[in-house]
């Protein structure tokens, strides 16, 4: 399926529209930011990790039942997708303290949560994508009550399946960011699912697997991102 315009340009990503209105082509780009773009850098071979692992990731998912927006990988890039309207809302499961939830409740990075937690963000930039609860998410009508409870059913899911299958490749889930939108009247898992959104320490030795060591300057980011990838193709 062939590009046909440019309909948007994200941080990491390229979406372009095809001949079939349904259908979108998304690519994956090296471009790295954090902290709401205030740290800029590339990371040479990011967008051919993430594309390839999302998709392994999503296609995991549709096997346990979990609909997602995934339809064909087209080259090492780029990857067909269902065409939704995404919800600006990021829907954050945590396992394990770290990143904001350290610094915003004074918890030491690697306290095991009694229970995982769910967040939402309002997708916004501008505003540098803000915590919002549900009654605001209701109140701004940026989701209705079903598709909240249908969004958080997703995250458990998600975050049952991959803790379980990563588990096996001795990688531990600490926290991820998912993004969920609207498909023909039903609410799909849509983005990507790759160490730029997930946290991932090593089993043995709580090594982080992911892109805290682009957001804070702790080396091996390239070789990190292929070690996940290597770990997950040899599974
Ligand atoms: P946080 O601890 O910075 O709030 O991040 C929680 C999780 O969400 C972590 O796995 C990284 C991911 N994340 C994104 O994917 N995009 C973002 O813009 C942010 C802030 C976090
Ligand atoms: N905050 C995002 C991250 O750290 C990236 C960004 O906002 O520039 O993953």
């Amino acid at each position: 399926m062939d590009k046909v315009q440019l309909l948007y340009e994200g941080k990491a990503k390229k979406v372009y529209s095809t001949m079939k209105g349904d259908v979108c082509v998304v690519s994956y780009k090296d471009d790295a930011t954090a902290f709401n773009g205030e740290k800029r850098g590339i990371i040479t071979g990011k967008g051919e990790v993430n594309n390839r692992m999302s998709n392994m990731m999503f296609q995991l998912l549709e096997k346990y039942g979990v609909t997602t927006h995934y339809v064909e990988q087209l080259n090492a890039r780029e990857t067909l997708v269902k065409s939704v309207d995404i919800v600006p809302l990021e829907v954050i499961v945590r396992n394990v303290a770290a990143g904001s939830f350290c610094k915003r409740f004074g918890v030491q990075e690697g306290t095991i949560l009694k229970s995982s937690t769910l967040e939402y963000c309002l997708k916004d930039d501008n505003l540098g994508d803000p915590m919002i609860n549900t009654s605001q998410i209701l109140a701004l009508e940026l989701a209705t009550q079903e598709e909240l409870t249908k969004m958080a059913e997703i995250a458990a899911k998600v975050n049952q399946v991959l803790t379980e299958y990563l588990d096996k490749i001795n990688v531990r889930l600490i926290d991820f960011k998912i993004e969920l939108g609207r498909y023909k009247g039903d609410i799909i898992l849509a983005d990507e699912i790759s160490p730029d959104t997930c946290r991932f320490w090593d089993k043995q030795t709580n090594k982080k697997l992911d892109k805290d060591r682009f957001r804070r300057d702790l080396g091996e980011v390239e070789e990190v991102y292929h070690e996940m990838l290597d770990r997950i193709i040899h599974s």
